[in-house]
């Protein structure tokens, strides 16, 4: 059986977003921005953000899938993510992001995978400047040397869905970010 446990509930979700718009509003000194969301995680998180900001801002979405990538039960029967595969991009951006200011929108920052391959192929398209918000953040999870400029919430190494995130696309519909535990291999 799987179990659920609530770790963040969509109140504390909407007042920390809240927040990270203001930031964001802060930072980027009235100038117009793009939010690249990452399918499909972060279209839920992308929504609330892009309404937390008081700025013109304009969104895309971006695709990715990563080879060999599966969720997978660990040895201690807690459901994990197998990220050890490469990431391959499944949707472009559908407009040249030159001379943009680009902000990527992450669910969830893990062994940091992701985030290096897409920020590489952005930064390809030579924006004005380069940010990224994450939902989440697994530090302890870390393979590649990255950070996000935006961070909700830094959580320990324990499998979350909810809020977008999933497992074998379920649960992503769930309010609050649940502890998944209990998933047999
Ligand atoms: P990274 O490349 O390892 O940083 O992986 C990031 C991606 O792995 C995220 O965008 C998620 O799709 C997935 N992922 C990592 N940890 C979790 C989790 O706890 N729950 C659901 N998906 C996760
Ligand atoms: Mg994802």
């Amino acid at each position: 059986m799987h179990g659920l446990k609530i770790l963040i509930t969509h109140e504390q979700i909407a007042a920390r977003i809240a927040d990270m718009g203001q930031e964001i509003t802060r930072d980027s000194a009235a100038e117009p921005v793009i939010f690249v969301g990452v399918l499909k995680g972060a279209a839920i998180f992308l929504s609330d953000l892009i309404r937390a900001v008081e700025l013109e801002a304009t969104f895309e979405f971006i695709g990715v899938s990563s080879y060999g990538s599966r969720p997978a039960a660990g040895a201690d029967q807690k459901p994990t993510w197998d990220s050890t595969g490469e990431v391959r991009l499944t949707k472009d951006v559908d407009q040249s992001l030159r001379g943009k200011n680009v902000i990527l929108v992450e669910d969830i920052l893990d062994t940091g995978l992701t985030l290096t391959f897409l920020k590489r192929l952005l930064l390809g398209h030579q924006p004005k400047s380069f940010r990224v918000a994450t939902l989440l953040d697994k530090p302890s999870r870390r393979k590649l040397a990255i950070e996000a400029d935006y961070v909700g919430f830094t959580i320990p190494d324990d499998f979350v869905v909810g809020y977008g995130l999933d497992y074998a696309e379920q649960y992503r519909n769930l309010p609050d970010i649940c502890v998944l535990s209990g998933v047999q291999a």
